[in-house]
C-alpha cells in the first residue's frame, strides 16, 4: 500500500517530530496510520473541490516548507557555516524533504542506476523547502551551475513525467496525486507539451528513472544517510569554494533564501 507521507508526518507533528521518535514509536505510528488508511474509503476530492479550498487557507500550497508551518509555528533554524556545502543544506535546511530524497536515492542505488540518476534522485525535491510550485524547473535552476546537464534534465522534467504512466518501465500514476490535484485533474497544456518533448528525447530515461525511484512510502526499517552518497556527491557535484549562496553564481540568491528565510527583505 502506498503511504501518504505528508499526511503521516503531519499527523505526528511534522518531519522534525518524527525524527525525534524512537524506532519503536515510529513503527507503532506507521502501523496505526496504515490501519486508518485501510479503513478509510478511497475517495479523492475533485479538482473543483480543491480549488474551493484556496480561500480557506492561511498560505498557498505552492509555498516552500521553510516558509510555512505544517502545524503550530515555524521553528528557529540553526546557523549555517560560513561556506556552506550541499551536506550542510541537507542537514540544516532540507529537513522536510531530505528523508524522501534519501529514500529515493537509496532505491536508485539498489536498482543499479547510474551515478547521475542517483544524484538526481538525491536532489530532485529538495527545492520544495524553498518553493513547491513548478518544483522541477525551480530545482533544476537551483542546481544548474553545479551538476551535469543530464542531472539537470532529470530534475527539471521529473515533475512533468510524474503525471504520465509508463508501464514498460514500471511507473504508474500515483494515488497521492489524486488527493493532491483532484481525482479528475488533467495536467495543464505546458505540462503536456513538456511531456511530449521529453518522451521523444534521447535522455527520456533520466527523468523517467527519477519518477520510478521516487518513493513516497515511508519505509520503517530503511534509514539511508547522506554519508552513503558522499562519494557520488564528490564525483558529480561541483561544490563552490566560497559556499552555496556566496559564490556569486546566478543562483546564489536562491541558496541564500534557503539559508536565511527569516530575512524580511
Ligand atoms: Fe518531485
Ligand atoms: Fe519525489
Amino acid at each position: 500500500m502506498e503511504i501518504d507521507r505528508r499526511a503521516f508526518f503531519s499527523g505526528l507533528g511534522g518531519a522534525a517530530a518524527v525524527a525525534l521518535m524512537t524506532d519503536e514509536a515510529r513503527a507503532d505510528a506507521l502501523e496505526h496510520h496504515l490501519m486508518a488508511q485501510a479503513a478509510a474509503p478511497a475517495t479523492y476530492p475533485t479538482a473543483a473541490e480543491l480549488e474551493a479550498q484556496i480561500d480557506t487557507r492561511t498560505s498557498r500550497r505552492g509555498a516552500g516548507n521553510l516558509f510555512v508551518a505544517g502545524t503550530g509555528n515555524v521553528k528557529r533554524l540553526a546557523p549555517l557555516p560560513a561556506a556552506p556545502t550541499l551536506a550542510d543544506y541537507f542537514n540544516l535546511r532540507f529537513m522536510a524533504t531530505s528523508n524522501h530524497c534519501l529514500q529515493s536515492a537509496n532505491r536508485a542505488l539498489k536498482n543499479g542506476m547510474s551515478e547521475e540518476i542517483i544524484l538526481a534522485c538525491l536532489l530532485h525535491d529538495t527545492v520544495q523547502d524553498l518553493i513547491k510550485v513548478d518544483h522541477g524547473w525551480w530545482g533544476a535552476q537551483l542546481y544548474e551551475p553545479y551538476v551535469s546537464d543530464k542531472v539537470i534534465f532529470a530534475i527539471r522534467y521529473h515533475q512533468a513525467l510524474r503525471f504520465y504512466p509508463d508501464k514498460e518501465h514500471g511507473y504508474e500514476y500515483p494515488d497521492i496525486y489524486r488527493r493532491m490535484f483532484g481525482s479528475d485533474y488533467t495536467p495543464e497544456p505546458y505540462i503536456e507539451r513538456t511531456y511530449q518533448m521529453v518522451r521523444k528525447h534521447k535522455w527520456y530515461l533520466e527523468p523517467r528513472m527519477v519518477t520510478v525511484n521516487d518513493l513516497y512510502a515511508f519505509e520503517p526499517n530503511v534509514h539511508p544517510t547522506l554519508e552513503q552518497f558522499t562519494d557520488i556527491i564528490g564525483r558529480n557535484f561541483r561544490q563552490p569554494r566560497d559556499g552555496l549562496g556566496f559564490d556569486n553564481s546566478p543562483v546564489a540568491h536562491m541558496w541564500r533564501s534557503v539559508a536565511m528565510p527569516d530575512h524580511p527583505l
